[in-house]
Order: structure tokens, then sequence, then C-alpha cells
């Protein structure tokens, strides 16, 4: 084996599934199984697998132009989608600076927020506060704003920035959002002289095992960031494009981000790309005589002519009406996990969208997960003490009933 996997100890793995196409919400084995891809390979197939509209694109945009660079050069397919962004985006979202990944698009708006006041002669504003439960990706920069313990990170202690951490909010549906918007608060206008930032996930945090918190959390750190002058980043990377049943989760608590990070769905899962949004006034911070404000910055692979074409399909598809419906159809439907409250080795169960998270409170019992769902036919991959289904919304009804199906066998036990 020469393949070195993810968060995977090499030595103790068992052997992963060997994939070799997938339609729709399913995955074929090259031992004939098919499996129902319950978390859309890490929430990014939205549309399913060789969606026939964006697979034409792609092959369409190959035929023509597979890559050029982005320095010195321009192409239609970026431009296009940069003025879609810009129309699908809250508010006056508008400028869009290309990445090849969630993280660099995070490494990237984590830079903006930095240069930003560098632009303006601030150079002790250069941290970044975030909050504890975050995860913001793998790279080193995204790691010094991830939860420090949860984050995976752990290991990387010393090595990475030190940011300023701020405590989790409180849970979707329990008090205390006022007190906590006023310690946040106390922390901000403390460390204001060297912030430059504020990033979060907005209302789901994705890694840090799926937890929702209310808009008015967000409204009220919307409204700090304003009073403190710093940068609010939100990363759209996992809740954007429907997960959350709106097309970004920003929208559902009415706020403007300074920057928003966009990825994995962008392409409907078919290529890596990653769209980092900035307003006029920040954009503006960096438009200037002096050279040196230039953003420097520039992924090989930035706008990719192939990744853009993807995008712009997968785009079209979410615009279809149909798709937000059909999320509210799979979040109805999810909803049948609420079922498994009350039961002894269930602490949570969570339904937003097109997502389902059941949280139990011993993660022994979801150490087979991966190999319980398969024998049901499905493919799910559960972390920490959180089990959850995160499907295409392409998935069928009988799809989400065989997903909730082997859950619930994980969670119960075979009856
Ligand atoms: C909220 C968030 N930001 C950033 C990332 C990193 O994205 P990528 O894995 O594409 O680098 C992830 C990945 O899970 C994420 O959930």
């Amino acid at each position: 084996m020469s393949v070195w996997y993810p968060y995977s100890q090499m030595k103790s793995m068992p052997t992963p599934f060997r994939v070799v196409s997938g339609h729709g919400a399913r995955l074929r084995l090259d031992d004939g199984r098919e499996l129902i891809d319950s978390i859309s390979s890490w929430w990014c197939m939205i549309h399913g697998y060789a969606h026939p509209e964006i697979v034409a694109a792609i092959v369409d945009q190959a035929q023509r132009l597979p890559h050029v660079m982005l320095g010195g050069l321009s192409h239609g397919p970026a431009d296009d989608l940069a003025a879609r962004l810009a129309e699908i985006s809250p508010g006056d979202l508008s400028y869009v600076f290309f990445g090849d990944s969630g993280s660099v698009g995070v490494e990237i708006a984590l830079k903006i927020a930095v240069q930003y006041f560098r632009n303006q002669g601030l150079f002790n504003k250069s941290k970044i506060a975030f909050l504890s439960g975050a995860y913001h990706g793998d790279t080193l920069g995204a790691m010094s704003v991830c939860d420090p313990v949860e984050g995976m990170h752990h290991l990387f202690d010393g090595v990475l920035i030190p940011q300023i951490q701020l405590p989790r909010p409180p849970k979707w549906g329990a008090s205390g959002v006022d007190e906590y918007l006023s310690v946040v608060e106390t922390i901000l206008c403390a460390n204001k002289d060297q912030l430059c930032g504020l990033i979060v996930e907005p209302l789901m945090q994705g890694a840090g095992g799926f937890y929702l918190y209310h808009p008015d959390v967000l409204r009220g750190l919307r409204r700090l960031c304003d009073q403190v002058g710093i940068l609010l980043i939100c990363d759209e990377v996992a809740t954007g494009f429907g997960r959350l049943g709106v097309m970004f989760a920003s929208e559902l608590a009415g706020v403007v981000p300074d920057v928003s990070v966009l990825g994995k769905a962008l392409t409907g899962g078919h290529l890596g790309m990653s769209a980092t949004m900035v307003r006029p006034h920040v954009f503006e911070r960096f438009y200037s005589d002096v050279a040196d404000h230039a953003l420097m910055h520039g992924p090989t692979f930035m706008g990719n002519p192939l990744a853009c074409r993807a995008a712009l399909a997968s785009i079209e598809l979410m615009m279809d009406g149909s798709v937000l419906n059909r999320i509210t159809q799979i979040e109805i439907r999810l909803k049948r996990l609420l079922k498994l409250v009350g039961l002894s080795q269930v602490r949570d169960v969570r339904v937003m969208g097109a997502l389902g998270v059941v949280e139990v409170v011993d993660s022994s019992i979801l150490r087979q997960s991966s190999q319980i769902a398969a024998e049901c036919g499905v493919w799910l991959r559960s972390f920490g003490n959180v089990i959850y289904t995160a499907p295409p919304y392409v998935i069928t009804d009988d799809e989400l009933d065989s997903v909730m199906g082997a859950i619930e066998q994980i969670v119960i036990g075979k009856r």
C-alpha cells in the first residue's frame, strides 16, 4: 500500500473499500456491491456522483481549455463564475479570489484580514479571534483558528500562530445568548488593538461535532465586530449551497460577513475549488497606487476553468427551486431520527436541512460504524461521539430510509 490515508493510523486501519464508479447517491465497489453515500464524500457531492450536467460542462471545457494561469491572463468561466457568485451571495459580497480547497480559501481570508489593516498602516492588528469547537482546515494558518483540542491538531501546539480563542456559543435552543455575547465582547474589547478579524462557521460547526448555534449569536457577533472594528469572516465551506436548508447559513441570520469562504459543494464536489469573497469596503483597501497593497497570493490552479464550469453548472442546478424544496423534504424525513431521543446511549439528536446527527454518550459504540453500515449497503464515517448523515440532495426516500436504518442499527444494535 503506498497511498497515505487521511486521519488514519496506517498500521491498524481497516482496508478501505475500493470505489470504481459513482452515480446519484451510490458508490459502486470493485466487488460489485453498491453503497449509498450518506455523507456526500465529506459533504461536497450535493447533486450526487457524475451528475450529467456537471460532467458535460467539464468535458466541454476540457476540450477547449482545461487550464490556464490567472496571473496576467483571464478567461470567460472565471469571469462568469465570479459574477454568478456575486449575484447569489448575501449583500454586497462581490469580489472573488479563487483557491483550490477550503483550507486554502481560509488561508486567503486570514491573509486578507491581516493585510486589510496593514494597508492602513496598522501593523499590530494581526490576530484572529475564533470560536472554541471550530474547524477551518488542515493547513497551518487554518489550524491556528481551529479548536486546539477538538480540532485534531493538538500535536502541533507551539508551532501554530497563537490566536484569540473565544468560548463556544450556547447550543441552539439553550439559554444564555446575551451572557455569551457579553463575555465575547469583553474578550474582543480587551484584544481590540491586536485583532483584525473574527472567523466563524455560521450556525453550524461541522467537524466540531455538527454543533448548531442560534442565528441571534451570529447577529450578535456581527454587531460586536462592527463595534470593535474588525472583519467578520464566515467560513461557509461546509454550510454553503443548501446544507442547512438555505443557500448560505449566514442568510438565516440576515448577516452579511465582510469576508466569506466557499468550497466543497461549490463545484457540486466534482473538482477542488474555493472562493474567498469580500465586500467592496475590503477590496478598496487593496485597490491602490501602492504596489505593495496588492494581495500577494496566487495558487497555480486558482480559477481553473474546469472547476469554474463545474461550479457554474452546480449553481444552476441549485438555483432551480426544486433542490431547496427537496432539502426541505429530506429534513422532514430525517426528523424520524428524533425517535432515538431519550435512549440511554443517545445524548442528542439534531436535524437541520439535509443534515441529521446523532450524538451518543459513549463513542466506543461507533467503533465499527463504517463496517456495520456497509453491511446495510450504506457508506458513512462517524467521528468522535457523533454519527451523522449529510446526504447528496438527490438521495431517494428509500435510500434515506436505508441510511437511517443503518444509523439506528449502529446506535441500538441488531434487533
Ligand atoms: C468549515 C470548514 N472550513 C474549511 C474546511 C477545509 O476544507 P478542505 O478540506 O477542502 O481543505 C472544512 C473541511 O471540512 C470545513 O468543514
